[in-house]
């Protein structure tokens, strides 16, 4: 699957800084992510992910990672340096450690193609802003790591490299969710607990993984606009994406939502059907750091240093 991405890029190279994407005339667009990276080969380790403690009902599962991505050419957002610096320091982290995951070290991968740098970051925990998710607020939120074997592949910075690339911007940090919903005969599952809703970021990127014994109308994504904050009625997309596919919405300017999942044959997979999806969010001060301290559980940087 290696192969340069399906994407205009000639705006983008190593010797001068990216130009934003303008976000006033952007809504959304779904894009063939298989055409460059193999989705397949993920698939099978959402079986690993356990489930959301958070969510009452058990019928999701979630590990995620952070991520730094910063264009080679664009100066560093001091905020953004000052904000990991204080995470990691509320961490219990020594300066040198915590240097580590700053823009004055080495990034983790770096692309040849745009010019984009990546800084794979600690286990930090969420913790959302109460204006944009009434159910869960500010609680503070932990939550396991994606595997390894794939937040270290070339086909999943490949992934972040081209989220960045999209919308060009000169440096944020990506917040990764791998979430899996699922469905048995006698319960459904919510993609979006809340019903629709903006989670605060400028924009968002959803790849499908795996849809598996759910019914075609089930986890229908649908976007309707927003009006100066305010939810409208008016509905600009309502389609299934299917794995391999990704989509990329102006967070801004649509509020999402996803349908119930629910089981398409009672006889398969033991009457369970799930859908699994990769959520990237993009996250640039002062707007929705939603950064909390590492949970003691994945304090292992003393490890990862040497
Ligand atoms: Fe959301």
């Amino acid at each position: 699957m290696a192969g340069r991405l399906p994407i205009d890029t000639s705006s983008l190279s190593q010797d001068h800084a990216p130009v934003e994407l303008d976000l006033s005339k952007f809504l959304y667009e779904a894009i063939d992510a298989s055409k460059f990276i193999d989705v397949n080969r993920w698939s099978p380790f959402f079986d690993e992910i356990p489930v959301d403690p958070y969510v009452r009902d058990g019928y999701r599962y979630k590990s995620i990672a952070w991520f730094r991505v910063k264009h080679a050419m664009a100066a560093p957002i001091n905020a953004i340096d000052e904000h990991i610096a204080t995470v990691n320091g509320l961490s219990g982290m020594s300066s040198a450690q915590s240097n580590r995951y700053l823009s004055i070290s080495p990034a983790s991968w770096q692309s040849d193609e745009t010019g984009y740098s990546c800084w794979n970051l600690p286990q930090y925990a969420l913790q959302q802003s109460i204006k944009y998710n009434p159910v869960h607020g500010d609680m503070r939120r932990e939550y396991p790591r994606i595997n390894n074997s794939i937040t270290d592949s070339l086909d999943f910075y490949k992934l972040l490299d081209y989220y960045a690339a999209f919308f060009r911007w000169s440096d944020a940090i990506v917040l990764v969710q791998f979430q899996r919903v699922d469905c048995f005969t006698d319960r459904v599952g919510l993609p979006a607990v809340e019903g629709f809703h903006q989670d605060g970021n400028r924009h968002v990127g959803m790849l499908v993984v795996d849809r598996n014994n759910i019914t075609d109308d089930s986890g229908v994504s649908q976007y309707v606009m927003d009006d100066q904050g305010k939810k409208t009625d008016t509905l600009v997309f309502n389609s299934v994406i299917s794995p391999g596919q990704l989509i990329f919405w102006n967070d801004k300017r649509v509020w999402h939502y996803g349908t119930e999942l629910k089981v398409a044959d009672s006889r398969v997979n033991g009457g369970r059907g799930t859908r699994d999806i990769i959520i990237l969010s993009a996250k640039t001060p002062p707007a929705n750091m939603p950064i909390g301290p590492v949970p003691e559980r994945f304090r292992d940087w003393g490890q990862a240093a040497t």
